[in-house]
């Protein structure tokens, strides 16, 4: 306890206070204006509600998910909401190739791309496991590893606009209603959620967590581990490690 009082108390104060004090930056819907985004799993659920939300603040999109007749609707609705140009591109976040030539796709439609927002999952159910190893291997495949190539592939664009990679886990809408009877909490509502997740991009906020409670934010936001992993990378040569 005296430890605590002597060191963590005042460790936890002065990170909440930089939390505080750092989120204080206005959020303006003409920061999105003109701004080139792709938007993953934008067919349904949050994805489509941060597509929708875009468009009205003027951005130019393009969406995919695997329903081409899903995604035409999705976009025509966009250029209503005043998108300044809105496209699709349909394809399964299985096939990497698929992923990464979206990418190259994306950014020749849209003249470049500032915000590659990666929110699509697949569509297993919650389910123990029971040696069904391929699906085990879908899900790392999709929920992983197709964001890894669709980051890398859209690096060299993000470096050139200054961009931003934003990274969306949820418990909103279309992923809750997928373990339905199993999970008991309320979906949190889409429309919020996908405009919080655009305000934290554009202010380039670390990390962003929609809930009403601060213990969420505290404890998912860790700050032992981020205190860990300042006084460990001292360790490092950050330069070196770059450079290599
Ligand atoms: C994967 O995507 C590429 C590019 O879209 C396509 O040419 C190829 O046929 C796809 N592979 C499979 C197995 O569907
Ligand atoms: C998920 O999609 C795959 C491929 O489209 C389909 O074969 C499978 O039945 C779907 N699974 C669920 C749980 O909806
Ligand atoms: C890029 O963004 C970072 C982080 O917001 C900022 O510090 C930097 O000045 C920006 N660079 C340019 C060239 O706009």
């Amino acid at each position: 306890m005296a430890f605590m009082k002597k060191y963590l108390l005042p460790i936890l104060g002065v990170f909440l206070a930089y939390h505080y004090y750092s989120a204080n930056e206005e959020f303006r819907p003409e920061m999105l204006q003109g701004k080139k985004v792709i938007v993953t799993g934008a067919s349904k659920g949050i994805g489509e509600a941060m597509a929708y939300q875009l468009a009205k603040m003027g951005a130019h999109l393009v969406v995919t998910a695997r329903s081409k007749e899903t995604l035409k609707k999705v976009v025509s609705h966009c250029l209503e909401l005043g998108a300044a140009s809105a496209h699709y591109i349909a394809g399964t976040m299985e096939n990497m190739t698929f992923a990464e030539q979206f990418v190259a796709k994306a950014g020749k439609l849209m003249g470049g791309l500032d915000m590659l927002i990666l929110n699509h999952i697949t569509n297993t159910s919650l389910t123990l496991f029971s040696d069904d190893i391929h699906l085990v291997r879908r899900s790392m495949e999709v929920n992983f590893l197709s964001y890894v190539v669709l980051s890398a592939a859209a690096l060299p664009m993000l470096k050139q606009s200054n961009g931003s990679i934003v990274v969306v886990s949820s418990k909103a809408d279309t992923a809750m209603k997928a373990v339905d009877g199993i999970l008991n909490m309320d979906a949190s509502p889409k429309e919020e959620c996908a405009l919080e997740i655009i305000k934290g991009a554009a202010l380039r906020q670390d990390e962003v967590y929609y809930d009403n409670s601060i213990w969420t934010a505290l404890l998912l936001g860790n700050p032992g581990r981020k205190i860990l992993e300042s006084i460990t990378l001292r360790y490092y040569n950050v330069d070196k490690l770059i450079k290599n």
